[in-house]
């Protein structure tokens, strides 16, 4: 459920039209709703509010990477959510938003020392580990720093996500996790470092999961893994099983599981483990609590269908070139006709097609029309590609709205290059 909704002929961000922010900031922009963002937050809180969890309540964090904007942070921060993230940049920015930092989680596969330095120095919650030369970097860091770093190795489970290939994350020859058959002597290793505190375990096998089963697999390897350890010796107060809930992008295909059966999912493989649970979603909470606003430039007729050629394009959302992903595309103001067309940008390759021979609502020039669920992996995505601005981003609450990005100026872009002293 979102608040992208048509009132008096118009599409509304919650309480305003979006005509009127197209006026004020110009186009393509990203549009963000409070409203949207906060309810998926409480409904994901909601579904695992249940869990067993020991001693402390489960720890949601947020997977910035899908929506890193600073704004969007501190709503999520203030429900109590933490952050998952995979950069120094992006724990320095968790920080600014007012996250605190015993509600971090630090993963991804290549962790320099000065990242490691900064989140030991910040006092991080853990660190998820993805390998065992990780381990042995991250221990000399810490014993540097005359500290412990805290950390759970993250599993590669080896199971088969069902998702597309770039955005699977658990097959064995995926670069994340340390292979599960390796697990046992990772953590015997990672036992004997002196500046390691080693306390949990931690899987993610991929994102917009649309069937529960290979996270229900992984999970279930998870607890044998801990039973394993702790029969080893090891002290695991902690379980981080990831992010990965999908989200309905297209209106006619299955909507994927709801959070509250992958809440109650969690609940039944997670029963008896004893440990702290943490989730990292990312899309579940914002994707669907963003569109990409964009103006139709022109209508070319093609051979076939017509190409609808709009302001937008793939360096401001890539996710159609990238995955083929679906963004359904609205007229912001229909009239109830439709047409069927390719929804292109003006970017200098075929790639930079969001749709083709789609069915849509008939657009003109002029026309303003928005890419729905556009609120994870779009604005973190973008790039200057065809020396394009990066797109500003907004954001409405009831009948108010803020600039939250602004505008790229393009001089900014230019003046980034330098010239050589002998040119
Ligand atoms: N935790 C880890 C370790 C991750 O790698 C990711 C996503 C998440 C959590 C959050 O997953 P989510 O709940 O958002 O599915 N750019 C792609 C998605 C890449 C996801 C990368 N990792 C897209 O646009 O579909």
């Amino acid at each position: 459920m979102d608040h992208f909704d048509i009132k008096d002929g118009v599409l509304h961000a919650e309480d305003v039209a979006l005509p009127e922010i197209a006026a004020a900031v110009g186009t393509p922009v990203y549009v963000y709703s409070t409203a949207t963002i906060e309810r998926h937050a409480r409904v994901f809180l909601d579904a695992v509010a249940d869990v067993e969890s020991t001693p402390e309540k489960p720890l949601v964090a947020f997977a910035v990477k899908s929506n890193p904007n600073r704004a969007v942070l501190a709503i999520l921060t203030k429900l109590g959510l933490g952050a998952d993230v995979v950069s120094g940049g992006e724990l320095l920015r968790a920080r600014a938003a007012g996250i605190p930092a015993d509600r971090i989680v630090f993963s991804g596969v290549g962790k320099t020392a000065d990242e490691m330095k900064l989140a030991l120095r910040e006092g991080i919650y853990q660190f998820n580990v993805e390998s065992e030369p990780e381990a042995e970097m991250l221990s000399t860091v810490a014993i540097e720093l005359g500290t412990t770093a805290p950390i759970a190795f993250r599993i590669n489970p080896n199971v088969v996500a069902g998702t597309h290939a770039k955005i699977s994350t658990g097959g064995s020859e995926d670069k994340f996790g340390v292979a599960y058959d390796r697990a046992m002597a990772a953590y015997a290793r990672a036992a004997e470092l002196p500046g390691l505190n080693v306390r949990g375990v931690a899987v993610h096998i991929g994102s917009q999961l649309t069937n529960l089963d290979p996270s229900r697999a992984a999970f279930e390897k998870v607890g044998a893994l801990i039973a394993d350890l702790r029969a080893a010796g090891h002290d695991i107060v902690t379980a981080d099983l990831g992010g990965g809930l999908g989200v309905p992008y297209d209106p006619a295909k299955p909507t994927p599981p709801l959070p509250d059966v992958y809440g109650a999912m969690v609940r039944e493989v997670t029963a008896g483990w004893n440990v702290r649970l943490l989730f990292e979603p990312g899309r579940v909470i914002v994707g669907n609590a963003g569109v990409l606003l964009s103006k139709v430039i022109r209508v070319k007729p093609g051979v076939t269908d017509p190409f609808v050629i709009v302001d937008a394009a793939m360096n401001d959302l890539m996710r159609p070139s990238l995955y083929d992903a679906y963004h359904e595309v609205r007229n912001v103001e229909p009239d109830g006709s439709r047409m069927t067309a390719h929804i292109v940008g003006p970017i200098c390759e075929s790639g930079d097609t969001f749709a083709k021979n789609r069915e849509m609502d008939a657009v003109e020039a002029d026309d303003l029309v928005t890419f729905m669920t556009a609120g994870a992996y779009g604005a973190t995505m973008a790039n200057t590609y065809n020396s394009r601005a990066l797109t500003p981003e907004v954001l409405v609450s009831g009948n108010n709205w803020a600039l939250v990005r602004e505008r790229q100026p393009i001089e900014s872009l230019i003046a980034a290059d330098k010239l050589p002293p002998w040119l």
